[in-house]
């Protein structure tokens, strides 16, 4: 069986080291029915900290294509995409198409395959914030509209495609499997190892610290959202310093802020951010990734946005949303550093999510 895997943007290649150790352990162990995985990097994150240093320290396979559609505007640069991948499907004829999450990569990947009558696996399916303002929420509709595989992290993910009526299409195969970003926080925690750079923070610090990352378009491309969001890291950061590794975007738009005591790092890779993860006090974030990731790790996580996929963690408390308010914000960490949690109710499976994707995927007839 021979599968094309579509990846793009940084949480993407997370995902994927998760399922493509699922496929090399099945290979092992079932070189009968082994699967031939071939990688397809749309380029849209490009940097070599935001891309290449994930495939080595993850150790996923080198992706066999590199289409380098970076940049431009949403539409240029999904359109470059879809022309680019449909090439590579008509000449490499898989039987499946795996693509991950909700970035502009995820939709071109599954349009492409499935105009090709190539059947898609969507990885991360049923997820909505409810705001269609979000490039994210536009293309998970669009996706698992037309993915044969809906692979949902949780059973809110399940019930969100019960309410579209996405059962009643025939040839479709929805099932909760867990989220494959907890598989890989498992697995990766074992075997990480920090940088020189991270160590030595965390022998300052020590974990009198939080752990910041603000990337959203509707957080940086909104100047008083950003300055609102500034402002309360910074005077958090007076007391607990606020640590914070950029995004390329938003380091762009800081040198417009007045910033004085937030520790702003270049983008981190996967082993520097499961280390801060582990020795912070909580986050705050406006990553989907990474309010899990808190879970995961038993650190307390505040939201800089006004809704999230990940309901589950504000209906247990794990998690609370703020929105932009610099005021809201303020209030929330004077609570947060008294919080107790309770974590032993797994709420994104059991770490066995990519095991099952693949199971699910060599039954293809079914
Ligand atoms: C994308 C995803 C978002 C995901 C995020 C993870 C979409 C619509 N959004 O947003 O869901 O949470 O990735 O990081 O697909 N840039 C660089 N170097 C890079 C990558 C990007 O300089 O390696 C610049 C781009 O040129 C662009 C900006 O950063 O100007 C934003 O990148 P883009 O890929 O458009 O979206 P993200 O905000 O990263």
């Amino acid at each position: 069986m021979k599968i094309i895997t579509i990846v793009g943007a940084r949480p993407q290649f997370i995902k994927t080291a998760a399922v493509s150790r699922a496929i090399k352990k099945h290979n092992l162990e079932h070189p009968n029915q082994a699967i031939q995985e071939i990688i397809v990097h749309t380029g849209q994150h490009y940097d070599h900290n935001m891309s290449e240093v994930f495939f080595a320290q993850m150790q996923i396979p080198h992706p066999q294509y590199n289409l380098r559609v970076g940049g431009g505007s949403h539409g240029a640069m999904t359109g470059r995409m879809l022309e680019k991948i449909e090439e590579v499907l008509l000449q490499e004829k898989p039987d499946a198409v795996i693509v991950y999450g909700d970035t502009n990569s995820t939709l071109a990947g599954a349009l492409a395959a499935v105009k090709l009558h190539i059947r898609v696996a969507h990885v991360e399916a049923g997820l909505r914030s409810f705001n269609m303002r979000m490039p994210e929420e536009i293309n998970r509709i669009l996706t698992d509209q037309i993915s044969h595989w809906l692979f949902c992290p949780t059973e809110t993910a399940v019930k969100n495609l019960e309410r579209e009526n996405i059962f009643e299409r025939k040839q479709i195969k929805v099932s909760n499997v867990g989220d494959v970003m907890y598989d890989a926080a498992l697995f990766y925690k074992q075997i990480a190892q920090p940088t020189e750079a991270i160590n030595s923070l965390i022998d300052r610090l020590g974990n009198n610290f939080y752990l910041s990352t603000v990337h959203r378009a509707e957080n940086t491309d909104n100047p008083a959202r950003l300055s609102s969001i500034m402002e309360a890291l910074d005077t958090i950061s007076q007391n607990t310093t606020v640590v914070l590794p950029s995004h390329p975007r938003t380091r762009k738009l800081l040198g417009n802020q007045n910033i004085q005591n937030i520790q702003i790092l270049e983008p981190v890779d996967y082993f520097d951010m499961i280390t801060l993860l582990s020795n912070c006090r909580g986050v705050f974030t406006d990553s989907g990734g990474l309010q899990k990731e808190a879970y995961f790790f038993h650190k307390p996580c505040v939201t800089l946005r006004d809704e999230t996929e990940w309901v589950e963690l504000i209906e247990h408390g794990f998690n609370t949303l703020v929105g932009a308010d610099k005021n809201r914000i303020w209030e929330v960490e004077t609570n947060l550093r008294n919080s107790i949690h309770d974590y032993s109710k797994p709420l994104y499976g059991e770490g066995n999510a990519a095991q099952k994707i693949i199971e699910n995927v060599l039954d293809i007839n079914q």
